[in-house]
């Protein structure tokens, strides 16, 4: 009922709010049952099914309970299919054992590209015996780390599911499985036949999102927070009450199928496309590989986009396509030979928190800073971490000396995630947000609805010194050897009071300076004078305007050729330019409304930086270089993971496709490339490799 859902779930909720209960006969009770039980269904149906819930839960949950309501009351009435029974009721007093008629496996590791290389030539190995020379198609699929159950479904119906146990020995949690509204009660059956009886496989897991709010709700029942989203899922799974399970916001993907009697596909695809046509929650970010190599840029590619999900994941599973293969490579101990699970590297390491700091930003933003002793994660050392803001350090009790869990994700700052409680001596102390600016001793403000504490003084050399740091950086003025430590010296002997200030530093002015002999001094003021011919977009970004970043940026000077023009534009000309919303253009508007800023764009202007568009730059010109070409990428390359190579090509005009056809204009070609390497040759089409693509993407970008 698409259309009609919500007109029908609106009247039924006045008719909700007129009811009295206890007056309520039995024909009316009837007549309001057999209404209620197919709209919940309905939104059950768009909720568990479609991830797109059309009311808020609180409206679902009064809806729900006025089921319950009648069911109570009129027993007779109730229907084996109603929502309600989603719920049991009771709480046990332990879960029963359930012994899997086929042990649920685990998988073994591999930790990088090589060690799943030496997991496929195992197989290739095994294989060729029976096979000869085979190179197997793999499917790759997401690692989800949640809680691994086995579901039943006996004629379509969902009869029994268990946790995985000890793989041999679970525990029945039907009644708790139930109550999660992801998973169906009942198959679909739309176009295939539902086996007798099948088992499906996947994992149970908590939504990050779900997690952050279920935290929230139990800190304010001032019940203990989840130490993470695994956890949250494990103690609502596990729960022997399953009215609490009922209120975990839990979810579900399905990744494998178990003993069945009747038809099985003959490949892994085939069971992952079946399993979703039954109505099965699927992950959609699963492929197939003919190549092995393309299987790991997959793998590869993941460690980063992992950030993007709202769901955690700890690996990458590699399995064998055909079952027939499978088969035949058979098992060791307790994992398959023919799967393998790449394991992302680690992201977290506990360690000591010895102080908090405050640092200055370039907009006067005061950030606490955590000083840690030092510790590893992910092969990187980290003795600094971001503790966001107050509320974040309050709100986790975050004290100076605790054991602290801190978290390094791709390329996001190192965070402090939370404090191990449990280490707890009484040698911790609580801390407290500074009142004064550290640099400048002004003092700091909390700006109502705002998380963070200003530094309002303009002059703090503090924030003049992070808009230097910001001005020279690679992706601004890009003036090599000027660092933090330098940009620190020259603001604190007052050798650079203005960025224009830096065009005028002489050799002289250098080697007076810590750390400076001649020649650097000499090769920093080159560097400096180099930069005077910069793009106009990177000086645009360079100027530290707030949202403007180099995209933006780069947006902005499409459509405007100089700064002088920019400082003229009105906010309704910035706001027509692509990409700009209200935000942006009145924030570069507000900037060059005042008079200090203009002067700055002048004294720039009269040191010799460049102000004006430059042609590559134009819109026709120049950056679209890639505009129409099509790339295949292979093999591994020695410094772009695929996701970024593929980025920068679209960046430029290009497109990235997945196979070589007449179509393909270059093929990018990394090492272990995989057939379509001698594909491209064969068709003659031009085979770059990183170097060269970088060649042809500095020709886009400059
Ligand atoms: S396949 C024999 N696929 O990882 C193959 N497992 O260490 C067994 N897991 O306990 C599992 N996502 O809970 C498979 N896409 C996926 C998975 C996955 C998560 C978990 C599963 C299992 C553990 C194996």
């Amino acid at each position: 009922m698409p259309n009609e859902l919500l007109p029908k779930t609106r009247a039924l909720q006045e008719q909700l709010d007129q009811i009295i209960w206890d007056t309520l006969s039995s024909d009316e009770a009837e007549a309001l049952y057999e209404t209620l039980v197919p709209v919940v269904q309905a939104h059950d149906e768009r909720y568990y099914r479609h991830d797109d819930p059309l009311i808020p839960d609180p409206e679902y949950d009064r809806l729900f309970q006025a089921l319950q309501r009648i069911e109570a009351d009129f027993p007779e009435l109730q229907r084996d299919d109603s929502p309600t029974q989603r719920v049991g009721f009771d709480p046990l007093d332990a879960f029963e054992k359930h012994t899997h008629p086929e042990p649920l496996l685990s998988l073994s590791n591999a930790f990088d590209a090589g060690e799943v290389r030496e997991w496929y030539e195992r197989c290739q190995r095994g294989l060729a015996e029976a096979h000869g020379s085979t190179t197997p198609a793999v499917v790759a699929e997401l690692k989800i780390d949640g809680l691994a159950v086995a579901l039943t479904y006996t004629d379509g119906q969902l009869t029994l599911a268990a946790t995985r146990g000890n793989g041999v020995q679970g525990e029945n949690i039907t009644r708790n499985v139930r109550t999660i509204r992801r998973i169906p009660l009942a198959l679909e059956n739309d176009t295939n036949e539902i086996p007798e009886s099948m088992e499906v496989r996947g994992e149970v897991f908590m939504r990050k999102s779900e997690f952050e709010a279920l935290n929230e709700r139990l800190r304010r029942e001032e019940k203990q927070p989840f130490a993470n989203p695994r956890n949250a899922a494990a103690g609502s799974l596990r729960q022997l009450d399953p009215r609490v399970t009922a209120r975990r916001p839990l979810s579900f993907f399905t990744y494998a199928q178990g003993p069945t009697e009747g038809p099985m596909p003959d490949t892994h695809t085939a069971v992952l496309e079946q399993l979703g046509t039954y109505g099965l929650p699927l992950n959609p970010h699963w492929e197939r590989f003919e190549e092995i190599e393309d299987a790991i840029a997959f793998c590869e590619d993941w460690v980063d986009r992992r950030e993007d999900l709202d769901y955690e994941i700890d690996g990458v599973v590699l399995k064998v396509d055909r079952h027939d293969y499978q088969d035949e490579l058979g098992a060791i101990a307790n994992a398959p030979r023919w799967a393998v699970a790449f394991k992302f590297p680690a992201r977290e390491a506990t360690t000591t928190l010895r102080d908090i700091e405050v640092n200055v930003g370039r907009t006067g933003v005061v950030k606490p800073e955590a000083v840690l002793e030092p510790v590893g994660i992910g092969g990187v050392t980290v003795s600094q971490a971001t503790l966001h803001n107050e509320d974040y350090i309050a709100e986790r009790d975050i004290r100076i000396g605790d054991t602290v869990v801190v978290k390094r994700a791709g390329d996001v700052i190192p965070q402090v995630v939370r404090p191990v409680v449990e280490a707890r001596t009484d040698s911790q102390t609580p801390w407290s947000f500074p009142t004064r600016c550290p640099v400048c001793s002004s003092e700091l403000v909390r700006l109502p609805d705002e998380a963070d504490y200003y530094c309002l003084n303009t002059e703090c050399p503090a924030q003049f010194k992070r808009l230097v740091e910001h001005f020279v950086s690679r992706n601004a003025m890009d003036i090599e050897g000027l660092g933090e430590r330098v940009a620190a010296q020259l603001v604190d002997t007052g050798r650079v009071e203005q960025l224009d200030d830096l065009y005028r530093l002489t050799v002289n002015d250098l080697t007076t300076l810590e750390g400076f002999a001649e020649k650097s001094a000499q090769n920093l003021t080159e560097a400096i004078a180099a930069s005077k011919e910069r793009p106009l977009s990177r000086l645009l970004f360079a100027l530290g305007i707030r949202h403007v970043g180099r995209t933006v940026a780069e947006q902005v000077v499409a459509e405007v050729p100089s700064m002088q023009a920019l400082s003229e534009a009105s906010i309704g000309e910035l706001e027509a330019i692509d990409g700009i919303g209200p935000v942006i253009a009145e924030s570069i508007h507000d900037w060059f409304a005042v008079e200090d800023n203009r002067a700055l764009v002048d004294a720039l202007r009269d040191v010799g930086v460049n102000t004006e568009r430059l042609p590559e730059e134009s819109p026709d010109e120049g950056r679209q270089v890639l505009d129409g070409e099509t790339f295949v990428l292979t093999g591994s390359l020695p410094s772009f993971t695929r996701r970024e190579a593929t980025e920068r090509i679209e960046q430029a005009g290009g497109r990235v496709t997945s196979s070589v056809s007449g179509n393909t204009d270059y093929l990018v070609a990394g090492e272990n490339p995989g057939s379509k390497y001698d594909d491209a040759e064969e068709r003659g089409i031009p085979i770059l490799n990183e170097e060269m693509l970088l060649d042809l993407l500095d020709g886009a970008a400059r």
